[in-house]
Parts: structure tokens; sequence; C-alpha cells
């Protein structure tokens, strides 16, 4: 790891839709080889916390290739992962007249990533996005891919489409300002790559557990890298989850609940999903798929992380039966049942249903 170089490239193979993940310092080094033909526009999109920080750099940048660069500001936090953030992003690029030569650029965490895809997906039946993930979380995960979605009150990410952007751009000199709590909600997305398809990382997220916590680039640029590696490899495989996707997903069953249960935002997300790994890999174990042992070693894991391991009591008259009701809308479940990501032996993950009375023992024994 020592000798890992901090640019690396990672392709994403979907034919015609194939893309490149830059993991580069400036977004300039990120933009290169993208070549868009004269008259193409491009329109920022981000929010009130992350412009003053990069928008007007990024705008410089974009000024090389673009004679035209507008930038709409949107409200800040997963609250505003809705209708009403989607629909200012729609009346902008109508009010002004933004054709399908517009090129968005979604600059910022998951939430603007998510956001902005979706309307790139929607706008005119569909214009190009570029992705410009500026938090940890986004760059391991919500940036690569090309699922895009907003909340509703009653279910997380459950209006969206599959989009994939035409690049991703991961500037690792962006996490120097993230704050701490973000940056160890990214490291559960991080984290989960091991358990699901590689142990060899879990290891090697052992040992760097400390120098990612410290953002060390080097630390950081090696596990974006292998994260993005292994995420590529699945969405080439599978790009709108009919199966092996669905991996990714290890944990969220349980964190979307948390999520929705606490009212968005209250948690982060990370945060659910490490809980909800935590409670994962507890139904695994209680269906003999994995020793208590591999649990231990993930809770620690997930702990040094600076993660809670623990879920949040949602409902003190009956807490597991308000998690079975929110985990009921998931997209992973069929006829109402749910289906769960679990480790079947460490590195290896399945989608599996359980018996309800077995999930509220995990639930009662994993929530402070
Ligand atoms: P976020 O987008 O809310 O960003 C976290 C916070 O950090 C925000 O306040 C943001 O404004 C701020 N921020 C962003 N970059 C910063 C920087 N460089 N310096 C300082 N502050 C910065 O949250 P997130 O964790 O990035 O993303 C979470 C979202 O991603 C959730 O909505 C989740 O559902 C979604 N997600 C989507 C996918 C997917 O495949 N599409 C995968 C995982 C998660
Ligand atoms: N984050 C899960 C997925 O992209 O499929």
């Amino acid at each position: 790891m020592a000798d890992f170089h901090k640019y690396s490239s990672v392709e994403i193979f979907l034919g015609g839709r194939s893309y490149d993940i830059e993991v580069c310092d400036g977004f300039l080094k990120g933009l290169r080889g993208i070549v868009f033909k004269d008259g193409f526009r491009a329109v920022v999109v981000t929010n009130d916390v992350v412009a003053p920080i990069y928008l007007e750099f990024l705008i410089s940048q974009l000024k090389l290739s673009f004679s035209n660069v507008d930038s709409i500001l949107l409200p800040d936090g997963e609250i505003h992962k809705s209708w009403d953030s989607l629909n200012l992003i729609y009346e902008y690029l109508l009010e002004n007249h933004c054709d399908r030569q517009t090129v968005l650029f979604a600059l910022g965490g998951g939430v603007v990533g998510d956001i902005t895809g979706f309307a790139a997906a929607t706008y005119m039946r569909g214009i190009q996005f570029v992705q410009v993930p500026t938090t940890l979380l986004a760059q391991v995960d919500s940036s690569v891919g090309g699922k895009t979605a907003i909340n509703h009150p009653l279910g997380k990410n459950m209006i969206g489409a599959f989009h994939q952007p035409i690049k991703v751009i991961c500037d690792l000199s962006s996490l120097q300002t993230l704050p701490k709590r973000e940056l160890s909600s990214g490291l559960a997305e991080v984290i989960k790559y091991g358990p699901i398809l590689d142990m060899h990382f879990f290891r090697w997220l052992e040992c760097e557990m400390g120098e990612l916590v410290a953002t060390d680039r080097t630390a950081l640029a090696y596990a974006i890298h292998r994260c993005c590696e292994i995420k590529a490899s699945i969405v080439s495989q599978d790009e709108k989850e009919s199966g092996l996707r669905a991996i990714l997903n290890f944990g969220h069953t349980f964190g979307h609940a948390i999520e929705a249960g606490m009212g968005y935002g209250v948690w982060l997300h990370g945060e659910g999903v490490a809980a909800g790994m935590v409670m994962a890999a507890e139904l695994s174990r209680r269906l003999g798929m994995v020793d208590e042992a591999f649990v231990k070693r993930l809770t620690k894991l997930i702990e040094r992380a600076g993660l809670p391991t623990k879920g949040p009591v949602l409902d003190a008259a009956d807490n597991a039966g308000r998690y079975l009701e929110l985990m009921r809308v998931d997209k992973k479940s069929e006829g109402g049942e749910i289906r769960f990501v679990l480790i079947d032996g460490p590195g290896k993950a399945v989608l599996r249903a359980a018996p309800d009375a077995l999930v509220r023992e995990v639930i009662d024994a994993c929530c402070a």
C-alpha cells in the first residue's frame, strides 16, 4: 500500500454507457478526457454548505471547456432529498431554456448526487450528468453505478431511476474539509465491501483504520480505489439489480428503517448502515452462517471507525414491530416478505428471508 499511487482510474463497463471513475487531486485532472461539442452548457448543482468551499473553483475549471457555466443551489441535508429540491432543478432548467445539450455536474455528497442524477434521468427524458462527489460516502458508493432517487416520507429512495453518469471525479483533497462524523459515515460503506466480497480488503481495513480516520491521503486513495473497483465490477455484471447488485445493500435493510424511523437526517446514512451491518451479521450468526468471532470482528472495526454498533429504539412500546413495519417498505421485499443481505461465511453475501420471530430477537439484542 505504501507504494500505492494516489491517483487512479477505474472503468465501469456498460457497453456504450461505460465511463471512468477518476480518483485525483483537483477537479481539473478529473475533467481531462471528457470532450464536449461546442454549444454544450454546464450547470452545476450543489448545496449551500458545499458551494462556499468548492463552487467557484469548479466553475473556473469548467469555464476552460464550456462557454456557458451556471449553478443551482439546493438546501443542505437528507431532509431535502425531496420532490421540492428536484423541482428547484426542473424550474431552473426550464426557466433558463436548457436543452439536451446541457450537462449537469453534481457537486456534493450523496444527497446532491442522487437528486441531480434523478433530474438528469428525467429532464427532457434524459440528459448527461457528471458526478463530482465531495464526501467519502459518495466517492466510494453513491456516485458510482447510476442509482438516482429522492426520498418519500413513507420510504427511503423509493422514487428514482437508473441513469449512469458520463464520468465520476473523486477529488481526494475535498475530503480534508469533511466533518469527522461525515467521514465516519462514509467509512461504513467502505467497511461493507469486506464482508460481502473481499476479506483481504477487510484485513487491510483492520490494519489501516487509524490512518483512514486521520484522513491519511494515501490510505484514503487506496480505499476509494478498491471500493470503486469492487462496485464497478458488480455494477458491470448487474446494472439494474436483478440479482448480484443487491449484496451492496448489506446493512441497509435495517439501516433504512433506522433513517426513516428516526426522521431523515437524524441518523446519517452510514450510521444506520453501520448498526444495520451488526444486526445483519447477528442475524446471519443466528441462522448458522457465520460464527460469533466474525460478528465481534466486524463490530470492533465499525466501532473503530467512530460508528454506532447498536440501533436506536424506534418505538418503546413495540420496537421490533416498528422495525419490521418499516423494513417491509424496501425495494428488496417481495410480496411483503423482507429479504436481507446476509453473510454466508466471511466474504460471501446472499439475499435471504428470515422468520419474523428471529428478526425480532436480533432487533431486541442489537438496539440500545
Ligand atoms: P450528504 O450528501 O448529506 O453530505 C453530508 C454532509 O456533508 C452534507 O451536509 C454536505 O453538504 C456536507 N459536505 C459534502 N461535501 C463536503 C465537503 N467536502 N466538506 C464539507 N462538507 C461537505 O450525505 P452523504 O453521506 O454524502 O450521502 C448520503 C446519501 O447518499 C443518502 O441519501 C443515501 O441514501 C445516498 N446513497 C446513495 C447511493 C446510490 O447508490 N445512489 C449509495 C449510498 C448512499
Ligand atoms: N449502494 C447500493 C447500490 O449502488 O447498489
